[in-house]
């Protein structure tokens, strides 16, 4: 076998020499009168392999197929490059065509694209420079992700993506239903019935996998899941997405001081992991970056580029403060005396993500991890304070994201948990089962929920979260 992926290619200095088959699709097809210079890439990569055909060696017929977007295998020997740019190049002597693609039809073509104009050509912006870089980087997290816990004795629990019940109780579901939407069977009183269903109960896609993640911690002591979420809000913003994928940790025997020190670990391990496995993809996100930054006005510019803003993370504690200590600095900020915040702050509402970011990026410069909000903002399964107005929850914001991931402590007292889900409104036979490891063996624990779209955004610098999943999904949009 003489076929080499790039990442191979480009690296293994002791194929220099020999005779060798590279395959992908070409970037950008450069001619002068004596030679054809071909930039090849294939994905593993973002580096492109030379390929240098001297006049004569192809027939007409091949050299007019081949252009941008077209698909290749090129055979030659691979030798030292005479120009800068790359370390080797490979001197043509066989081409052949898997797939042509009209130029005059292509959508890619050998310039920048806007990000918005690439959403609408999703089949196809993966073949991008910028894409590519983000779904590699995308999934160094992924594996890393499950590398770290592997590592540190967790469980990879397979949480249900059907499920019967609200975990965050806040009604964002999208329903699952076999019924027939013009004549769905009825009550008497004329409300579906869905004992008929196919679940003989109502179903939704899962908006967390956490209640069922506790179950496992309840018994195996650390686990985590990892899966597709679905939220049905209608948030058109550059930060949700209507189908995510989250990573919910969930420990026994945790307390809210233990959860906020591992997901600290946690995020420094990704950010670790992707700046030692990704160096290329990380350069060449910069530097669009910087680039891009450039048609910006000097203030909205980021006051630092992509991998000084990565380290800068690492080198740094994460700032740890209440939430009411919070809303004090809100309260006495500048944008607030000046009203510049589209929200209002005092203690007790919910932190919009002005506020999140002016922690952040404006107060503390670094990342921050919010604690103990007040109960009522935040959701039923968390611990209460003896205090009873706040609760045992972390949010841990990052500049240019804010909420990363969200925790807490969790309720263990069955009564106490039994009286909020009653307050709140949830129905008990929808999570009796939730409440009964209370009562049986019950143990203090704690857990978080990580939003990989927004880890990944942090990584690459990505503005909008519909461009680090390769098919996003959110309100009237899910085409491909
Ligand atoms: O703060 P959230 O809603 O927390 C939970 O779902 C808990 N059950 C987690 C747990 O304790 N096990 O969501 C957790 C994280 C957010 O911080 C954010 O990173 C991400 O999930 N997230 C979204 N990402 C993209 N699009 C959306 N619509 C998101 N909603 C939440
Ligand atoms: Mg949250």
């Amino acid at each position: 076998m003489t076929y080499f992926q790039l990442n191979r290619l480009l690296t293994t200095p002791d194929l220099v020499g020999q005779t060798v088959t590279a395959k992908g699709w070409v970037r950008t097809k450069r001619e002068s009168k004596n030679v054809t210079f071909i930039a090849l890439n294939d994905g593993s990569t973002i580096n492109n392999l030379q390929a240098v055909a001297e006049a004569g060696i192809l027939d007409e017929e091949i050299l007019r197929k081949i252009s941008t977007g077209a698909c290749l295998a090129v055979t030659g020997t691979l030798v030292a490059s005479q120009g800068s740019g790359q370390a080797v190049e490979l001197k043509v002597e066989r081409v052949e065509i898997y797939g042509p693609a009209d130029p005059d039809q292509y959508p890619l073509q050998p310039k920048r694209h806007s990000l918005e104009f690439l959403r609408e050509i999703a089949h196809l912006r993966p073949r991008t420079n910028t894409f590519g870089a983000v779904l590699r980087i995308r999934h160094a997290l992924s594996f890393a992700i499950h590398k770290y816990f592997n590592d540190t004795g967790f469980f990879y629990l397979h949480t249900p993506i059907i499920t019967g019940s609200d975990a965050e109780g806040a009604g964002e579901m999208f329903r699952v239903t076999t019924l027939d939407p013009l004549k769905p069977p009825r009550n008497d009183d004329g409300s579906v019935n869905y004992k008929e269903d196919f679940f003989g109960k109502e179903t939704n896609l899962t908006v967390s996998g956490q209640l069922e993640g506790e179950l496992g911690a309840l018994a195996l002591g650390k686990v985590y899941t990892f899966g597709p979420t679905f939220r049905a809000e209608n948030s058109n913003t550059t930060r949700h997405l209507a189908e995510f994928w989250m990573v919910e940790p969930e420990m026994a025997f945790y307390e809210l001081e233990d959860n906020m020190n591992l997901a600290e670990d946690f995020l420094k391990y990704l950010v670790r992991y992707v700046l030692e496995h990704c160096p290329d993809d990380l350069k060449f996100l910069e530097t669009r970056l910087i680039d891009e930054e450039k048609l910006k006005p000097q203030t909205e510019r980021s006051p630092m580029p992509l991998l000084e803003k990565l380290r800068f993370v690492l080198d740094n504690d994460f700032q740890r403060l209440t939430y009411t200590e919070a809303i004090d600095i809100l309260v006495q900020s500048k944008p607030h005396k000046e009203k510049k915040f589209g929200y209002p702050v005092a203690w007790g509402v919910d932190l919009q993500s002005e506020h999140e970011r002016y922690l952040v990026e404006k107060h503390f410069k670094k990342p921050v991890i919010l604690t103990n909000y007040p109960k009522e903002i935040k959701a039923f399964y968390m611990k209460q304070d003896a205090d009873n107005r706040t609760v045992r929850a972390m949010d841990v914001l990052f500049p240019g994201i804010g909420e990363i991931i969200g925790g807490s402590q969790r309720e263990d007292d069955y009564e106490k948990l039994k009286q909020r889900v009653a307050e709140v409104g949830i129905a008990e036979e929808s999570i009796w089962w939730y409440l009964e490891t209370r009562k049986f063996g019950s143990a203090p624990h704690a857990g978080f929920g990580l939003g990989l779209e927004r880890m990944a955004m942090f990584v690459t610098g990505m503005g909008n979260i519909r461009d680090v999943i390769p098919f996003p999904r959110f309100p009237k949009s899910a085409e491909f």
